[in-house]
């Protein structure tokens, strides 16, 4: 299993429902990654795509954006976390809100994603973000410490699990929150229990090439998820280099 203290940045492509044979093609071809500076580039094709990546493979890690928390058995149309390890995955994205709020996620199916994630020496990447409605309220810190206090399993540790902060109102819309308001609630996010307080904690939301510097140069910010931006090869590059 990857130990995430040898990296110190993080930049995870979810390319969501997107790409195609050719698109992999000419994306691996052109991609950049530098694996002497400390990065870690994982890309989240979808999962039928993962063995092509495999073959093209450069200095960036394989990820899924979902999984079951089955592990075998009549559970149609599932994939498990053993059959990702036997192709060489190294991360999983779980509990994306777009999983809550489409495919009626809950925390707890996100602490047995991430559990069965971990038996298999994958690494999961667990989202959580408030909705603008729970912005509005002032509740954004009570949504995300429910999400990390029900949806982390307690096998996780600070080597093994990547929190990804990702406010909804902020995902494909372009808008952000201000460097100040990442810089805060990243640090919250610490305080919410000990046991995280030395996670890896990724900030993902309209992130670009204009904007990642600044939010990646933050000392409680770990790194990005990366969305739209990570499908246009050139922002992605710049993001990365
Ligand atoms: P965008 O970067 O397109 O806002 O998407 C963010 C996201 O949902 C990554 O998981």
């Amino acid at each position: 299993m990857i130990n995430l203290s040898e990296f110190s940045i993080f930049f995870i492509a979810n390319w969501k429902l997107n790409g195609n044979l050719s698109f992999i093609k000419e994306y691996t071809q052109l991609l950049k990654v530098n694996s002497s500076n400390g990065n870690c580039v994982v890309i989240c094709p979808t999962a039928i795509y993962l063995n092509n990546f495999k073959q093209n493979e450069g200095n960036y890690y394989l990820g899924a954006q979902d999984i079951s928390k089955y592990e075998t058995g009549a559970f149609t149309g599932e994939i498990s976390s053993k059959s990702l390890n036997e192709f060489g995955v190294n991360f999983c994205i779980v509990g994306h809100s777009e999983r809550r709020q489409y495919f009626n996620e809950k925390n707890e199916d996100v602490k047995e994603k991430a559990t069965k994630l971990l038996e298999n020496e994958i690494i999961p990447i667990i989202c959580v973000g408030e909705t603008l409605e729970e912005k509005k309220n002032n509740s954004t810190l009570d949504v995300i410490s429910n999400q990390i206090l029900k949806g982390i399993p307690s096998e996780s540790n600070e080597q093994n699990t990547i929190i990804a902060y990702e406010p909804i109102w902020a995902i494909g819309t372009g808008l952000t929150p201000s460097i100040e308001e990442i810089d805060i609630i990243h640090q919250s996010i610490r305080k919410i229990n000990n046991k995280i307080s030395n996670y890896k904690i990724i900030y993902g939301g309209s992130v670009n090439a204009k904007n990642s510097h600044d939010i990646i140069s933050l000392s409680d910010v770990d790194g990005a998820l990366i969305g739209g931006a990570s499908l246009k090869i050139d922002d992605f590059n710049k993001i990365i280099g």
